[in-house]
């Protein structure tokens, strides 16, 4: 019998409508457009302003209009997972109450976080159940709303992130196609410079913490740079290596968008053209878990079958790693 794969035969995406600018930013904090684009490449990033919506909001957008372009029945669907670091709330799946809203009753579903891998850990997850043979399609969402974490008063994070979600659709292939290889890894050490401190069960919500901002992301940018660039680097050359691939028959680096000298950074390293590297950082900053499916709904109509795309992402904990992913289909 030929071997499983799990391939991706779908994306959709949803970014909020309000667009905060480098601009608008520079009035709320000690800010200029130079430095944010020099430093980041970020020019604007999507928020999302409703009150009462939260991630669940995004995902079940992007959802809709993966189901809605590829034609499928909601009915069919049989695991959805909602790769997140901002769950909609605590204990109740984000990702049973976004099943359920798209129609996909007949699916099981869960939340998977790995901070800005979440979305790169779950293609390995979602892959896997594909390759198991017990399972016809998964629904993979990607989505973030990284501003109900963000103090618009901290320029060291406010500047950075952005809400949105993206989503895919992974499907069984007999085809030399979908997920060939990954590289994962995680190093708990770091989890000091990236976090939001309280609010979760090390660290109950207080008064005092409430009132100095513990709910909030913190990050300590320069050391959460230095380990990015280092790692994000280090994995694309080794998944590279494990499957002879090289600058030549690589098609697309699809890297997480955190900043854009940490994609450059990770392009030279394997010597890859620019017209390869998949960029849009600088319309919606950094999404987390959202960024590689936002990035495969902007290039859909340039991606082709047989293409070889490397995936690469780097975030809080820290988790990290690359997967090597053949395209399944011209759009
Ligand atoms: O996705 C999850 C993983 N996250 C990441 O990968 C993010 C990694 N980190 C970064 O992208 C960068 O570290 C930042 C964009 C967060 C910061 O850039 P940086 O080049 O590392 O800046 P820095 O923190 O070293 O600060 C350089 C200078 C400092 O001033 P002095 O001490 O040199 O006078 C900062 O106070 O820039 C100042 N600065 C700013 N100035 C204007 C820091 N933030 C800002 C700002 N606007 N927003």
């Amino acid at each position: 019998m030929s071997k499983i794969s799990a391939a991706i035969t779908a994306v959709g995406a949803y970014v909020p409508d309000y667009v905060l600018t480098n601009q608008i930013l520079e009035t709320m904090v000690d800010t200029n457009d130079e430095w944010i684009t020099t430093r980041t490449g970020i020019k604007e990033r999507r928020i999302l302003k409703e009150d009462g919506k939260g991630t669940s909001y995004l995902a079940i957008k992007a959802a809709k209009d993966l189901i809605s372009k590829k034609g499928i029945n909601p009915k069919d669907i049989e695991l959805v997972i909602v790769a997140t670091a901002t769950p909609d709330m605590k204990a109740a799946s984000t990702a049973a109450f976004t099943a359920s809203e798209i129609g996909a009753t007949n699916a099981f579903s869960f939340d998977m976080d790995a901070a800005c891998s979440s979305f790169l850990y779950g293609m390995s997850v979602a892959s896997t159940y594909i390759e198991s043979g017990r399972y016809k399609n998964v629904l993979l969402i990607g989505a973030d709303k990284m501003s109900s974490l963000i103090n618009y008063k901290d320029r060291a994070t406010c500047i950075i992130f952005g809400d949105g979600a993206g989503a895919v659709l992974f499907e069984p292939t007999t085809e030399d196609l979908g997920l060939k290889d990954e590289y994962l890894r995680s190093d708990g050490s770091g989890r000091e410079f990236l976090q939001a401190t309280y609010g979760g069960s090390q660290h109950a919500m207080t008064q005092d913490a409430l009132e100095n901002g513990g709910h909030y992301a913190f990050q300590e940018g320069r050391t959460v740079f230095k380990n990015a660039v280092f790692n994000m680097a280090d994995a694309t050359v080794k998944i590279l290596e494990k499957n002879n691939l090289d600058k030549d028959n690589v098609d697309w680096l699809a890297a997480h968008q955190a900043n854009k000298r940490i994609i450059d950074a990770t392009a030279q390293r394997i010597e890859l053209d620019e017209e390869k590297v998949m960029i849009n950082i600088h319309k919606y900053g950094n999404t987390t878990s959202a960024t590689l499916p936002l990035l495969l709904n902007d290039y859909e109509s340039q991606l082709k079958k047989g293409d070889n795309i490397i995936f690469a992402a780097f975030g809080g904990g820290f988790n990290w790693g690359a997967i090597y992913l053949k395209w399944a289909y011209n759009s």
